[in-house]
């Protein structure tokens, strides 16, 4: 059996194509990338009523009783973490942005806008955030 070099070809395509691919595949979330598609558990009983908890990169709030909500921690002014949460408002401690802790959105520059939402669902024990 001979190769022509139109097998040839075909066969540099083939691994043309699985190269792209695996490179596509490797900016996945087990990279250690940004952590902005993470999921995260926390315990239901660490999220108070009418506060929050930030773990990694997100924080999760519990606006109304039973009600999760969670944001990428990061604030998009200049990226830092937020750093605390209210009944009030999600606070980034670097320049005094402030967020509603319901919805993410900004309530007080200088960011211009919310923070970015998250999924938060209930398993169990557990609030995944993903
Ligand atoms: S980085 Fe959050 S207010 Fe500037």
């Amino acid at each position: 059996m001979t190769t022509t070099r139109r097998d040839a070809l075909g066969m540099a395509t083939t691994a043309g194509v699985a190269a792209v691919s695996v490179t596509a595949c490797g900016g996945g979330a087990d990279d250690g990338g940004s952590g902005s598609t993470q999921s995260v558990r926390v315990p239901v009983t660490d999220v108070p009523q009418g506060g929050g908890l930030i773990r990694d990169d997100v924080v999760i709030t519990q606006p109304t009783d039973g009600e999760f909500k969670a944001f990428d921690a990061r604030c998009p002014h200049q990226g830092c973490a937020v750093g605390e949460v209210t009944a009030s408002a999600i606070v980034c401690p670097c320049h005094g942005s402030e967020f509603d802790p319901a919805s993410g959105a900004m309530t007080q520059g200088p960011a211009t806008e919310g923070l970015a939402a998250r999924t938060a669902t209930v398993e169990g024990d557990e609030i995944v955030v993903s």
